[in-house]
């Protein structure tokens, strides 16, 4: 099975169609907004992709066991590290606080790079190389680009990172220890995303941006194809996602949907989409006439914190057909969280996973969850990289002499 299985191509905006072969990125007459998405033959796909015909080997616990239903050819065998497969766990003190019983996480802070990016880089990285392409190049928030310069850098491929100058320093440091070649764009994300895209034109480098690459939705569908397979292909009632640009949603409902059209499963989640107050696009369009328009972004939430979203008309578009909806949360509630995570399921998260649960949180106290749906809560990103926003949200530890008498005092302070 190869890259054969992509039937077309369509966009998001126009609806025009193109063959994969005529089109690398977005839609030529839409311009990099007008994301395309990838369709595939599945009365083509369906003898090769029978749940139980994948490989039970340890080896093949990863995304690539997937790859029937992946925009690769035989690359993907040369591809070095292990990306996906990340435990979907029950958490069960998380389901009492919460009163729901068929609560499960699915912890991808556990990927190589420690965020769920890594499942689009890895699909980037293996058609880069299909291609013979040396270098690499995304514009991203922090996650997308530590991802690609971690996987290039495993793939003997060199990145070329455009990273806003708001980054956080964990995630600057990722890229630095993976050797990119980092531009600190004196400027939003919006900015660098743009200059990226030319960049990648001048130079011929692999563009990763995510919406402007369509295949990046497929690699991020690979969490929906392990969440199912780990339900036992069931289906579950809903899926909590943290959203920025709207990339990883979409690969949710993506996976979802091929699963559902393969026969393998018999119906489709709705989808839950959590915006930070301070970013909330895709939400503002939602509720009302479906129309993206640019925001002023501002919250702690680095890795959701975006102007226009780049996948925003595919997200709306996906979390209106699975009958979801979207809900905002404020910074303080996002930093909630991020602790109820830590200290109830021991998932230490960074900010845009810990506003997945402040949003469940906000579903429950609207009644717009029942206690026995299966709900399953994206865990997208590990909380070492950013651990300011923690130090900032918690009390700094106590200084204690280095003496028995000096603890005993403390403790007692404490009572
Ligand atoms: C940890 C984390 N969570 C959520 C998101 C949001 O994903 P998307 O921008 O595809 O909506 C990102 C994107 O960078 C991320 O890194
Ligand atoms: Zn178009």
């Amino acid at each position: 099975m190869a890259a054969a299985a992509v039937a077309g191509l369509s966009c998001v905006l126009c609806e025009r169609t193109y063959a994969p072969e005529d089109v690398l990125y977005a839609c030529p007459s839409c311009g990099p907004l007008g994301t395309l998405r990838v369709r595939y033959d599945y009365r083509w796909i369906a003898p090769e992709f029978q749940p139980r015909r994948l490989p039970r080997r340890k080896e093949s616990l990863n995304m690539w066991r997937y790859y029937p239903l992946l925009p690769v050819g035989e690359g993907w065998r040369r591809f070095p590290l292990p990306v996906g497969w990340t435990p979907l766990t029950p958490a069960p003190r998380l389901r009492r606080a919460l009163g729901l019983r068929n609560l499960h996480l699915k912890d991808d802070t556990r990927n190589p790079t420690a965020s769920l990016k890594d499942r689009a880089s890895a699909v980037a990285v293996v058609r880069a190389l299909e291609a013979g392409y040396p270098e690499v190049a995304c514009a991203s928030t922090g996650n997308a680009a530590a991802s690609l310069a971690g996987l290039a850098a495993a793939a003997g491929l060199s990145s070329r990172i455009f990273l806003p100058a708001s980054a956080p320093r964990a995630k600057v440091a990722q890229l630095l220890a993976y050797g990119s070649t980092v531009y600190s764009i004196q400027g939003s994300y919006d900015q660098a995303f743009d200059l990226c895209v030319q960049a990648c034109q001048r130079f011929g480098w692999y563009c990763r941006n995510t919406g402007y690459n369509p295949y990046m939705v497929e690699g991020k569908k690979t969490v929906a194809l392990e969440i199912a397979e780990q339900l036992g292909w069931r289906c579950p009632d809903k899926v909590v996602v943290p959203v920025g640009d709207g990339c990883i949603i979409s690969g949710v409902w993506k996976g979802f949907w091929d699963l559902y059209q393969l026969g393998i499963t018999d119906r489709l989640p709705q989808l839950i989409a959590v915006q930070a107050e301070g970013s909330q696009a895709i939400r503002l369009a939602l509720e009302g006439d479906g129309q993206l328009r640019p925001v002023k972004a501002r919250t702690i939430a680095d890795s959701i914190s975006v102007d226009l979203p780049r996948n925003g008309a595919m997200a709306v578009q996906d979390i209106r057909a699975s009958g979801g909806l979207a809900v905002a949360v404020s910074d303080e509630e996002i930093m909630h969280g991020v602790l109820l995570l830590a200290r109830q399921a021991g998932i230490f998260v960074e900010p845009a996973a810990g506003a997945s649960l402040a949003g469940l949180l906000k579903l429950l106290e609207a009644n717009k969850v029942g206690a026995s749906e299966t709900v399953v809560l994206l865990a997208t990103g590990g909380g070492l990289k950013d651990v300011d926003s923690v130090l900032k949200a918690t009390d700094a530890p106590a200084a204690v002499a280095p003496a028995l008498g000096a603890i005993v005092r403390r403790v007692e302070q404490e009572r």
